[in-house]
């Protein structure tokens, strides 16, 4: 079992021994004894009005309570032991102020369910498919569905606030969290993120949006300074977060660990006073990354709200440190009092005094519907990359099938670190397979008890034979004297550390061509975080992506191969043909350049993330952003665009399932000004998942969001959108343009905000 992940933090850190009993036991006694009631508990009452009301009553010593949260795990290198209230080997908690009726906030990660920092007794919950593979879906209603179940088993499980949200962009498709995030373009990202959002907060809960901002690879993380233009920013990453917080309207944003522009994410002026909380108007609370505080007053002035995870960081900055700096004026009070008043405000809002929290209810959980609630999921989510002769889905006239590796025996992998979600189903330990991957974080290796290969077998009438594939020959063998050979395929990527490179590991791709030059029906599975490149490609029939696809992901892959489920995913990520056609050749920052402080320079490929990158540099990935294959085949006519008076563009078209099943197409809308000048070739403006039956047409009328039309103008803090022609598209993928209409736009100038 692993010891806790943020073992990884700098070893500046290891070194410091701390002894800390849990929080100052004064703040207790300072506090009146008296329970206090007031018109803050009237929930008739509007956030705002509840919070004002409170603060007046609150003590400093209660409002300073409010501002520091504990890791809530035994910590060994810092002599650690979990506070007292919070639940077992879990990411946070910050104690609730009895007398007020405050409640506790009692913190969880992560994004694909609920998940247990090292333990050698996990708790065992419904995995979500990865963050990417919900992206993968373009389903927004999908999105919300399993956000609204795991935040249904965090509040059962004793959490109410979620750390969940991560929607960094893939700007470096090595980095080892990918796999939590909604993948390359910020409309799609934004949304599907934001979403989960929204489906989390419906129990009751807070849940975060995180990293902000620019921590897209996990090389150096702690310290790593960002470069990126304002403009460039606000068009690509940022963009995501604006999206993902109107849209989801999180109660607590958490600020990254690296810098950005020389100043720490969580003590950076301009990203948490500037754009987040007055450009965006955010009412909520920033909360630190775990070990992401380096400061008192520069970070409580720059816009923190709320230290998280004490011990992580150096220093208790926002306890004792904080009220003298109150003291002596460095922070001013009205400034503590807008850091407890967000942190009030955003528990009012999302219903936390009117649900208190219960300790551990967990054996309520309905896991048999969650078990569909994921399945679904992962079902959507799976891309069909390739099908060469249509040997998928399996046909009746298979006899034998060969599965190769990938545990697919027994399950299915998931992501590592801090949002590891152990399964329901299995052992107490959490692990159906022991001693995979490294044994301290981001290990272990996990796999979600579902098993494809059993799932197939309830399928098929086929005989279908196992082999681990660690012997290509043995595994090529089996393959030749089968009708189908399928190949699982995994890459394992976890948080704090980057993949090394885009290949499959461990001579998966020697496998993956000994299994194809004796088949050729071969079919490979691939469960993976994020992109990895195919030397095997042109000699393989068919690929299907399921990404990390949760604790039903082995009968969801198997529904697909079996036609079951007729594929529905595109990718929310290109996959480069190599390393070699990404900005940066090898990741910057790597801690062995000696470089004091390693940076990264994002003003490289400014705006142009993913497939905005390779198209502007003429490149052709492997597989393009958008694409996805379906077992029909769909088509899209009518486009029509209309601008809609500085409002975006109005775009309708009708898809047509032209095959002869039933299934599910999506309206991908490029835009793009006719006379150029953006930071690519073409940006996705507006997406819609349509399910049609075999013969159906529907149509489909979308908005462009006018900031997809607009460039940043810095010097103008506004958005301009040029006026002159744009072409409005539809496709298949941003490669593969089907149809074409112009429509002219009259110069507009759009505020900072939403719309
Ligand atoms: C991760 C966060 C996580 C936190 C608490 C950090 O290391 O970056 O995503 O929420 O730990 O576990």
């Amino acid at each position: 079992m692993s010891v806790k992940h943020h073992l990884l933090l700098s070893t500046a850190l290891l070194m410091t021994t701390l002894t800390y009993a849990g929080p100052r036991a004064a703040l207790a006694a300072d506090a009146p004894a008296a329970p206090v009631t007031g018109t803050w508990q009237d929930a008739a009452q509007s956030p705002d009005a509840r919070t004002s009301a409170l603060l007046k009553v609150m003590t400093r010593e209660e409002k300073l309570q409010l501002v520091f949260g504990y890791f809530s795990t035994d910590f060994k290198p810092k002599a650690y032991t979990r506070i007292e209230g919070g639940m077992a080997d879990s990411a946070g908690y910050v104690p609730g102020i009895a007398r007020l009726g405050i409640p506790a906030q009692s913190q969880t990660d992560a994004g694909v369910g609920v998940a247990t920092q090292a333990s050698p007794t996990p708790r065992l919950r419904t995995a979500l498919p990865s963050g990417l593979a919900t992206a993968a879906t373009w389903n927004p209603e999908m999105a919300f569905a399993g956000g609204a179940m795991i935040g249904d088993e965090a509040r059962r499980s004793g959490f109410n606030v979620q750390l969940a949200g991560g929607v960094n962009l893939t700007r470096e498709p090595r980095n080892g969290r990918n796999f939590e995030y909604g993948g390359e373009d910020p409309l799609l990202a934004g949304t599907i993120v934001g979403q989960a959002i929204k489906g989390i907060q419906s129990n009751n809960i807070i849940s975060t949006l995180k990293h902000y901002a620019f921590n897209d690879q996990e090389t150096s993380r702690n310290f790593i300074d960002v470069k990126v233009d304002e403009a460039e920013g606000r068009q690509s990453d940022l963009l995501a977060f604006e999206i993902a917080l109107e849209t989801g309207n999180p109660g607590s944003v958490m600020c990254s660990y690296n810098r950005v522009n020389g100043a720490y994410a969580c003590e950076n002026d301009w990203l948490l006073n500037q754009v987040l909380k007055k450009d965006w108007g955010f009412k909520g609370f920033v909360m630190s990354d775990w070990g992401a505080t380096h400061s008192t007053a520069p970070a409580a002035n720059a816009g923190l709200d709320q230290q998280s995870g004490y011990p992580f960081d150096k220093s208790p900055y926002f306890k004792d440190a904080l009220d003298e700096a109150v003291n002596n004026g460095h922070v001013s009070a009205a400034r503590l009092d807008d850091m407890a008043a967000r942190i009030l405000r955003a528990m009012f809002a999302n219903g936390l005094f009117e649900h208190p929290l219960n300790g551990d209810q967990a054996a309520t959980i309905d896991y048999v519907a969650h078990a569909k609630v994921t399945q679904a999921d992962a079902e959507e989510a799976i891309v069909l990359l390739k099908n060469q002769g249509d040997v998928l889905p399996l046909a009746k006239t298979v006899k034998t099938i060969a599965i190769i590796g990938g545990h697919a025996d027994v399950g299915v992998l998931s992501g590592g670190g801090s949002a590891q979600v152990y399964p329901y189903g299995a052992p107490a330990n959490g692990l159906i397979i022991p001693n995979e991957g490294p044994a301290f974080f981001p290990g272990p290796m996990v796999y979600d008890p579902s098993s494809p290969l059993k799932a197939l077998q309830g399928l098929t009438q086929a005989k279908i034979t196992y082999i681990d594939g660690k012997d290509a020959k043995a595994a090529a063998k089996l393959a030749a004297g089968s009708d189908v050979a399928i190949v699982f395929a995994t890459q394992w990527t976890g948080e704090g550390q980057d993949a090394i490179d885009l290949n499959l590991p461990n001579d998966q791709d020697a496998l993956i061509k000994a299994v194809a030059g004796a088949n050729k029906k071969t079919v490979v599975v691939l469960e993976n975080g994020g992109p990895v490149v195919m030397p095997w490609l042109d000699k393989v029939a068919a690929v299907v992506d399921a990404w990390y696809p949760g604790t039903s992901g082995g009968e969801a892959i198997a529904r697909v191969l079996a036609g079951e489920v007729n594929p529905s995913g595109h990718l929310p990520v290109s996959f480069p043909a190599s390393v070699d056609q990404l900005p940066r050749k090898v990741v910057d920052g790597d801690r062995k350049d000696k470089a004091e402080h390693p940076h990264v320079d994002y003003t490289l490929e400014g705006a142009a993330v993913g497939y905005k990158w390779y198209e502007k540099k003429g490149l052709k990935p492997l597989f393009p952003f958008g694409h996805g294959l379906s077992y029909t085949t769909f088509a899209a006519s009518d486009l029509a665009a209309a601008a809609l008076d500085g409002k975006g563009v109005k775009v309708s078209l009708t898809l047509r399932n032209t095959g002869a099943r039933d299934g599910k197409a999506v309206a991908q809308v490029y835009v793009t000004p006719a006379a150029g000048g953006w930071e690519a070739p073409k940006r996705l403006g507006a997406f819609r998942k349509v399910a049609l039956k075999a013969g159906e047409s529907q149509s489909v009328s979308l908005t462009v969001d006018p900031r997809l039309l607009a460039t940043y103008d810095t010097a103008a803090h506004a958005w301009k959108i040029k006026g002159g022609d744009y072409t409005v598209m539809t496709g298949t993928s941003y490669q593969d343009i089907t149809a074409k209409v112009t429509v002219h736009l009259p110069d507009a100038t759009l505020p900072v905000g939403a719309p």
